[in-house]
């Protein structure tokens, strides 16, 4: 039976103190070099990196970015990301509660992130998730995460039914367009790890955020 919410939060803030020296895998790192590098914020952007975990995309994209706010469902891995932030001198990130579907956060935002979080969401969750995300206006959201590009195998890495419900590509990239996203990058790392990069362009085919 899929996890919920809250047993999700408590897996993840048990494991908190360990899960950067856990996650070695040559994929996870190519997916989240790929989000900062899609992301790649400009000083007057503002992101919100949602499933931060302990701050890995966020605070490698603070340095370049305007404000960079970060939200989690697990107390135990936002208490990492802030003493990661404080050890690393970074002032211009902000860390707390927020999920997917609602990411407890109105401001502005000019990009959103997410990295190795979003397959913990069923299909329809994921599209939910993708309609709350879209109404925060941003221009850019980068997507990285386990999703299939071939056919669902829980024999290789990155998968596991128990916790795992991950989206094909052609879902994720459905559910994206259908909100007005044009997917300009599909980054394949693993046959069930890659990075979409959905944007949002004027009417005129300029690169602006879509006026509801
Ligand atoms: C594998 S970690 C990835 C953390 C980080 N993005 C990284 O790249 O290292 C997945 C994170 O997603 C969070 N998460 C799971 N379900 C979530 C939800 N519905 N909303 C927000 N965060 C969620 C977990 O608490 C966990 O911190």
């Amino acid at each position: 039976m899929k996890k919920t919410i809250e047993e999700h939060a408590d897996r993840f803030s048990a494991i908190a103190t360990d899960y950067d020296e856990t996650q070695d895998s040559e994929a996870y790192r190519a997916c989240a070099n790929l989000v900062v590098e899609h992301a790649a914020p400009t000083e007057e952007d503002v992101v919100l990196d949602i499933g931060t975990g302990t701050g890995a995309i966020a605070l490698a994209l603070a340095p370049n970015a305007k404000r960079v706010v970060g939200r989690d469902i697990s107390e135990g891995m936002l208490e990492r990301a802030r003493e990661k932030a404080a050890e690393a001198g970074i002032e211009n990130v902000e860390f707390g509660e927020g999920r997917f579907r609602d990411p407890n956060y109105d401001g502005e935002v000019d990009i959103v992130t997410t990295n190795f979080a979003m397959h913990h969401l069923s299909d329809e969750e994921k599209r939910e998730a993708i309609a709350v995300i879209a109404d925060l206006n941003p221009r850019r959201f980068v997507l990285g995460d386990v999703m299939f590009f071939g056919t669902p195998d829980p024999e290789e890495p990155f998968y596991s039914p128990e916790v795992d419900d991950p989206a094909t590509v052609g879902t994720l990239a459905d559910a994206l367009t259908d909100e007005g996203f044009v997917l300009t990058a599909v980054e394949r790392v693993h046959d069930q790890v890659g990075v979409l990069v959905a944007e949002r362009f004027g009417e005129a085919g300029d690169r602006v955020p879509v006026e509801e």
